[in-house]
């Protein structure tokens, strides 16, 4: 079955729902005239609500340091309000040469112009893997149809998505605003799933831990000296940074620290440095 057809429906709902009590900045002006459900590529326009806009770049702690990407940017409303709010880069990546041309007007008229920028594209197809906070509102089909690039992208990026969720992969928070409607936010987790090695550490002679990892969950196996000595379930990790928890005998152990690529930086129990290798 072709799901765009119900998302769309969807979609000419929400429009007619945002018309009737219509909660956002009206970014249309005298060259283009903005009616809700104007058409898009794969989804129609409507626009984010901008008590829900600020609620997500909130949640997704947005800094000065951040690049913000919207993708199917609409009438530039998210970055706009981004850079407005936050000081931060932002760029919106929208296929309706008439929206991306009424966004720069916007960012002009909001003298943003420095920080934000638009670009006439396919998502499917433009570059977004210099983002560090993505956001979207798209419909689930399309946000399933991201998830696998989105996945991809540098441990700690976070994705923020108004309405609807990405398929299989559980928020980590889940944003709500006053006027009731809700929003998610992901933190793209590090892929840790693989064998580390630790090598040796004050009561653990040859530490190694097997890790099976689903998105930002995992669970593992903890060895010492070739013994497995404990098992870690439901570990969490949160972006690049990874906490492993267990006990041998009556001594409990953490290590917590960060992943760069395959390797581990980081301390057990808050003072003894440890350095970790994946094999995968
Ligand atoms: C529901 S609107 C959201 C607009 C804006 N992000 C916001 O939150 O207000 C979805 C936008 O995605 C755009 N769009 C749809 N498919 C696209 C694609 N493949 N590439 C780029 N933009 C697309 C539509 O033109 C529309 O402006």
């Amino acid at each position: 079955m072709n799901l765009l057809k119900p998302l769309k429906l969807l979609f000419l709902l929400a429009a007619a729902l945002a018309i009737g009590g219509c909660a956002s900045h009206n970014y249309g002006d005298e060259q283009y005239r903005l009616r809700m459900a104007i058409a898009g590529k794969d989804i129609l326009w409507v626009p984010s609500k901008l008590d829900m806009v600020h609620k997500m770049l909130d949640a997704a702690q947005v800094t000065r340091q951040d690049i913000v990407y919207d993708l199917g940017s609409g009438d530039g409303i998210i970055p706009i309000e981004a850079a407005r709010k936050y000081g931060v880069r932002a760029v919106g990546i929208e296929y309706n040469p008439d929206l991306v041309a009424l966004s720069q007007r916007n960012a002009q008229r909001a003298q943003l112009e420095s920080l934000v920028s638009f670009k006439r594209g396919d998502i499917f197809v433009e570059d977004f893997s210099q983002a560090t906070v993505v956001t979207l509102y798209l419909g689930e089909a399309l946000n399933a149809k991201l998830m696998p690039r989105l996945l991809n992208m540098r441990p700690g990026t976070r994705v923020v998505s108004n309405i609807f969720r990405i398929e299989s992969w559980t928020p980590d928070q889940i944003i709500r605003s006053d006027s009731g409607d809700q929003a998610f936010l992901w933190t793209v987790p590090a892929r840790v799933e693989g064998r580390w090695s630790f090598g040796e550490l004050p009561g653990l002679p040859k530490l190694s831990v097997q890790i099976r990892q689903k998105k930002q969950f995992f669970d593992a196996q903890v060895f010492v000296d070739g013994a497995r000595i404990a098992l870690i379930e439901d570990g969490k990790i949160a972006g690049s940074r990874l906490s492993l928890d267990f006990s041998r005998g009556n001594t409990r152990y953490q290590i917590q620290g960060e992943v760069q690529g395959q390797q581990f930086v980081g301390l057990l129990n808050g003072t003894v440095r440890v350095n970790g290798t994946l094999s995968p």
